[in-house]
């Protein structure tokens, strides 16, 4: 369960996993090229740049990322979809770990940054579930839990923020592209 909004809230930060995923992707002219787990689609379009012969799908679990994404309009084609995709296709995988370090500001008159940033993530379906009073009530545990797991030193908040990265081509167009 995704917040599009409060996702973009950090999508300098965010950004970088994807580049980092784009720099990895080895196929030279693809015919196809599907960003899975693409969330709200900003960052889907720079793949347009990379391989303009290719078509493009952006495809996500979340109907909400997927109708903020398909409100970007061509040339991308999004639509909902998952990782059941890779299952059985047969793919040439390539994965691997990498947890960033994100320095997150930590004003005195706001939340705790975390508290906010999971908001918009993990916390999600608490928030859902619950009406403006019971989730004001909610949020002042995890809110003291997660000041106490990462403290603010010198005005920021170290976050590790864990990516896992996966490149799957289909063997025969593996081939082609090598
Ligand atoms: C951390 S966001 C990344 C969004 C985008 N790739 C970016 O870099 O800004 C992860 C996205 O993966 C989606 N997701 C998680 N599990 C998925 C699955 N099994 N199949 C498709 N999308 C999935 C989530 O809905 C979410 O939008």
């Amino acid at each position: 369960m995704w917040d599009p909004a409060a996702y973009l809230r950090y999508d300098d930060e965010r950004g970088r996993p994807f580049h980092d995923l784009a720099a990895r992707v080895p196929a030279g002219r693809p015919r196809v090229v599907v960003d899975l787990g693409c969330g709200p689609g900003t960052l889907t379009a720079n793949l347009t740049a990379r391989w303009p012969g290719a078509r493009i799908n952006g495809l996500d679990s979340s109907a909400e990322m997927i109708d903020r994404a398909t409100a970007l309009g061509p040339p991308v084609d999004f639509a909902v979809g998952c990782a059941a995709l890779l299952t059985g296709a047969g793919c040439a995988v390539d994965a691997w770990e990498t947890t960033y370090v994100h320095l997150l500001p930590a004003l005195a008159d706001a939340d705790h940054p975390v508290l906010t940033r999971m908001e918009g993530t993990a916390l999600r379906p608490a928030r859902a579930a619950l009406d403006d009073a019971r989730w004001a009530d909610f949020r002042t545990g995890p809110g003291a839990r997660l000041a106490a797991a990462y403290p603010v030193r010198s005005g920021l908040v170290s976050f590790p923020f864990r990516r896992v990265f996966i490149v799957a081509r289909t063997g025969a167009r593996a081939e082609e592209n090598s």
